[in-house]
């Protein structure tokens, strides 16, 4: 995989932790447990790629409608993330950002975001998005609610509204949209995720589930991305530059 041909921003639906343990004769949260692995080999791995943004769906809104004791061993796994990474997020040079509303996180949760936030702000080697309590509907409805109050106080007109104020108003305004969306585990579904920004992302879907997701499978991904064509709503001949069959940007 050559530097030029990986994509700035790589989403992902990290699906299927629940049934590869269930498959196993496992409890759910060892499903996750797993899965949280994958999270710090993929995001290293994408760091060292180039990959400029990485973003993982990690809990959506939904998820807080699961059993009480799978909705507080995610939360402990994310506390033993967020202590256990914040040398290994320092030494890449990742910044952690999060979407959604983290405020409903319990706090110990919200205090070790706010801290290796901080510790990680401005960092340049990679953004490492965590979607937490995140829903795509709910951030638009959010970004609208924002714009509204804009309007209300006289300080945007109704006509001059335009895709840039929903942008700037979303949770991840800031990063620019996703190039590749993975989503593991086989499910063909978008479940919420990032409805505004995918406009023009491509989509790849494998059957593995995420605590497999190895290395060599994200190649698998990269590699079948390289072969697409993006023409954003123009033709093929538009896009591809002369000696560029594949129009790739
Ligand atoms: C979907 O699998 C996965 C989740 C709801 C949680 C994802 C969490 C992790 C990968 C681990 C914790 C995260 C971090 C950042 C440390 P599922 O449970 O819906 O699987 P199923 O569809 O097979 O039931």
């Amino acid at each position: 995989m050559t530097t030029a041909a990986v994509p700035r921003h790589v989403a992902i639906i990290m699906d299927g932790n629940g049934r590869w343990a269930q498959e196993r004769g496992l409890p759910r949260l060892e499903g996750h447990r797993a899965g949280a692995k994958t999270v710090r080999d993929i995001t290293t791995y994408c760091r060292e790629l180039g990959v400029r943004y990485l973003t993982l769906y990690a809990f959506s809104s939904e998820n807080w409608g699961r059993p009480e004791t799978e909705v507080s061993g995610l939360m402990s796994l994310l506390q033993d993330y967020l202590k256990d990474e914040r040398t290994t997020l320092l030494k890449n040079q990742i910044e952690l950002c999060t979407i959604g509303a983290t405020d409903k996180l319990p706090l110990v949760v919200r205090a070790l975001l706010a801290a290796v936030k901080e510790a990680t702000r401005g960092l340049d080697g990679m953004r490492l998005t965590l979607a937490l309590s995140y829903g795509s509907r709910d951030e638009i409805v959010r970004a609208v609610r924002a714009i509204a109050t804009d309007v209300k106080r006289g300080a945007l007109a109704v006509d001059d509204i335009g895709p840039e104020h929903l942008e700037a108003h979303l949770d991840s305004a800031g990063t620019p949209d996703p190039d590749l969306l993975i989503r593991t585990s086989g499910e063909m579904r978008i479940s919420n995720f990032m409805l505004w920004q995918i406009a023009y992302t491509e989509l790849y879907v494998t059957p593995i589930a995420w605590p497999d997701f190895t290395r060599a499978r994200l190649d698998e991904a990269l590699a079948d991305y390289q072969r697409r064509q993006r023409r954003f709503g123009l033709t093929g001949a538009q896009v591809a530059p002369a000696g560029n069959a594949r129009g790739r940007p």
